[in-house]
């Protein structure tokens, strides 16, 4: 469904992303982890569009879309949060979401808004003021306004950062149920390990653009590139001998 094939990315001599290839099959989960910096949101930003790579393609369902606009993306069905949440806070909630479910093309019938909110634990606020929410309360908005464009493949850029460990625990229960009924793809970006683990068995490392590391959480904690670029030469060291 999703195939990154040799994506680099550099900003002035800053070389970013340098050749990244990985697949990703319908309805999969797929974690992406890496130390600060490591480029995990300029490939997020490459997958949706919001800039394009130096050299390298994305694939989606067979074709090549890293020169297609954002919005036409959205509409083919990829959907994303945002590290910082990006939403109108003068609006109401139930406006934020009927305004993702034009953007996405769909028809924005308050019912199907009503429906997304519900589903994202938000039908007590629907008339809130965004702006108004609390940080976990946002972040289920971002996920509500993602849904409304029906997506097939949802990219989620540290959805549980900050969260307290309760929100984590119902945040990840959703994504899960999301993922499993709807047979949406979730691509994370995480640093919430556990939350992550939680939801799937497949994870890639990124360190300095490169991926260091794919597979499961077991191997990733033996694993003595990840342990050196999380912990630095004199930690994996120590735990080669
Ligand atoms: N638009 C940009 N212009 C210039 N440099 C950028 C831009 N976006 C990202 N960078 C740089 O690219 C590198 C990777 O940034 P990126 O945001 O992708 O990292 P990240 O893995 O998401 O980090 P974090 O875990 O802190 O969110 C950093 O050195 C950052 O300063
Ligand atoms: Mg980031």
């Amino acid at each position: 469904m999703l195939r990154v094939a040799d994506i680099s990315k550099s900003f002035g001599g800053n070389r970013v992303l340098r050749g990244i290839s990985f697949e990703m099959k319908e309805g999969e989960v797929l974690g992406i982890i890496g130390p600060n910096g490591s480029g995990k949101t300029t490939l997020l930003n490459i997958i949706s569009g919001v800039i394009s790579p130096d050299g390298g393609e994305v694939f989606f369902k067979g074709k090549p879309i890293s020169r297609m606009r954002p919005h036409k993306r959205a509409k083919m069905g990829i959907a994303r949060t945002f590290q910082i949440t990006r939403l109108f806070s003068n609006l109401s909630v139930l406006e934020n979401v009927m305004i993702a479910l034009h953007y996405g093309g769909g028809q924005s019938s308050e019912e199907r808004a009503l429906d997304i909110l519900n589903m994202v634990g938000l039908s007590q606020k629907v008339k809130d003021r965004a702006g108004s929410l609390s940080l976990a309360q946002r972040k289920r908005l971002e996920l509500a306004r993602a849904l409304a464009l029906g997506p097939y493949l949802m990219l989620l850029d540290e959805i549980f950062a900050g969260l307290n460990p309760v929100s984590v625990e119902e945040i990840a229960g959703l994504l899960k149920r999301i993922n499993e009924e709807r047979g949406t793809a979730l691509l994370l970006v995480e640093h919430v390990l556990k939350a992550l683990f939680r939801l799937t068995r497949r994870v890639i490392v990124l360190s300095e653009g490169r991926i260091i590391y794919e597979g499961d959480p077991e191997g990733l904690k033996k694993d003595r590139e990840v342990i050196r670029a999380y912990l630095g030469e004199k930690y994996a060291k120590q735990e080669s001998t």
